[in-house]
């Protein structure tokens, strides 16, 4: 048995409360559907600036009436200290997933991104602190790698940061180690690498690239591959995502705690090779996708060229163990695209 899965039998006993922030968004929702499954009480959080109501309302319909009632919902900003010290109250474990994503918004809008990210997050710190929850875990970003080149990516090198959105997550990895330090609180960081499916955003100028091609190969519009295709990235099904967060607010190893982690699969793949991938597979469904090209563009300012995790400080400390690479993943994701655009 893994240590997920043991995990799981030990929440469904002795359930626990959970606030998730960005709650209302893909990572979140899928956090907030995993452990209300679990039967325990979540508390979501969430302005819905990213996020929407019908991802909650997939979730409910999902875990169904009963699971549902363990499930209470507020609407609210992380950048209001008030609303965080209300979201903190009674919880054992924060999930922190609320914060702007994409590198481009934020070289477009960084005091925008520094309010969410940075000071939200810092709010976010002095509540859990305030009231003394068991773990904070809260959502990093592969981008704190920046311009170093080094593959596979080691948590303990790192380089500068190509964009404020990364300059954001790395001062949060930070001010939480510091909040270690100063006021005992226990925290863990996740660096997610590329996280995908169900539930993320396809629309929209800032979307990620695996919900963005779905959809515009469903539709028979162009992809547009920024570059010469070969840049790479580590791409995780969500599943993997749900399931470091909760091994990280529960592990009971010391060494665990007040770090930081990669979260992905420890593989690579260029942006031709997830060309191929979702096309062979949507080509079983939309004929037109038989002669489809994709169209080259510029590289794109702030952009890392490779990525890719070494995972192994996760599996040895926290019993991390992926379940989905990403062919798997890509069919899971596409079998919801399918279903729900
Ligand atoms: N998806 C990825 O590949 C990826 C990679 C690295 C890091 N991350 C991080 O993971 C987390 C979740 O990302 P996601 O992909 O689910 O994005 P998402 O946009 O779907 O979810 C973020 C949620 O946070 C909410 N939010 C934003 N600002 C808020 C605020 N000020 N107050 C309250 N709620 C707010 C949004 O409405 C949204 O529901 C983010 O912190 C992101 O930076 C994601």
């Amino acid at each position: 048995m893994t240590s997920y899965e043991k995990l799981k039998i030990e929440l469904e006993a002795k359930p626990k409360i959970w606030l998730v922030t960005g709650a209302a968004g893909f990572i979140g929702s899928n956090i907030v559907e995993t452990l209300l499954k679990l039967g325990q009480r979540v508390v979501g959080l969430d302005n819905f600036s990213t996020g929407n109501r019908w991802n909650l309302a997939e979730v409910k319909k999902h875990v169904g009436p009963a699971r549902w009632k363990n499930y209470k919902f507020i609407s609210g900003d992380i950048r209001d200290l008030k609303t965080c010290q209300r979201a903190c109250h009674g919880v054992d474990f924060v999930s922190h997933q609320a914060a702007l994503g994409s590198v481009p918004r934020s070289i477009e809008d960084p005091l925008t991104a520094n309010a969410c990210n940075l000071t939200g997050s810092v709010h976010l710190l002095v509540a859990a602190r305030d009231h003394k929850v068991k773990r904070f875990v809260y959502a990093s970003s592969s981008a704190i790698y920046g311009d170093h080149p080094r593959l596979p990516k080691v948590e303990d090198i790192i380089g500068r940061p190509l964009s404020p959105y990364a300059v954001t997550k790395y001062v949060n990895e930070l001010y939480a180690d510091v909040f270690a330090r100063c006021y005992g609180l226990q925290t863990i960081g996740l660096r997610y690498f590329n996280v995908f499916g169900p539930r993320q955003d396809p629309n929209g100028a800032y979307a990620a690239v695996v919900p963005k091609w779905i959809a515009a190969m469903m539709k028979n519009q162009r992809v547009q591959i920024n570059g010469d295709g070969k840049t790479s990235r580590d791409f995780c099904y969500v599943d993997n995502a749900v399931q470091m967060n909760l091994l990280a607010a529960t592990t009971t190893n010391p060494k665990a705690v007040n770090q930081v982690y990669n979260v992905a699969v420890n593989e690579r793949t260029s942006l031709n090779e997830l060309f191929a991938l979702l096309r062979e597979r949507l080509l079983l469904y939309y004929p037109h996708l038989k002669r489809y090209q994709p169209v080259y563009r510029d590289f794109r300012p702030g952009d890392v060229r490779h990525s890719q995790a070494d995972i192994s400080k996760a599996r040895r400390l926290v019993g991390y163990a992926p379940t989905h690479r990403i062919e798997r993943g890509l069919d899971a994701a596409l079998d919801w695209y399918r279903r729900n655009l």
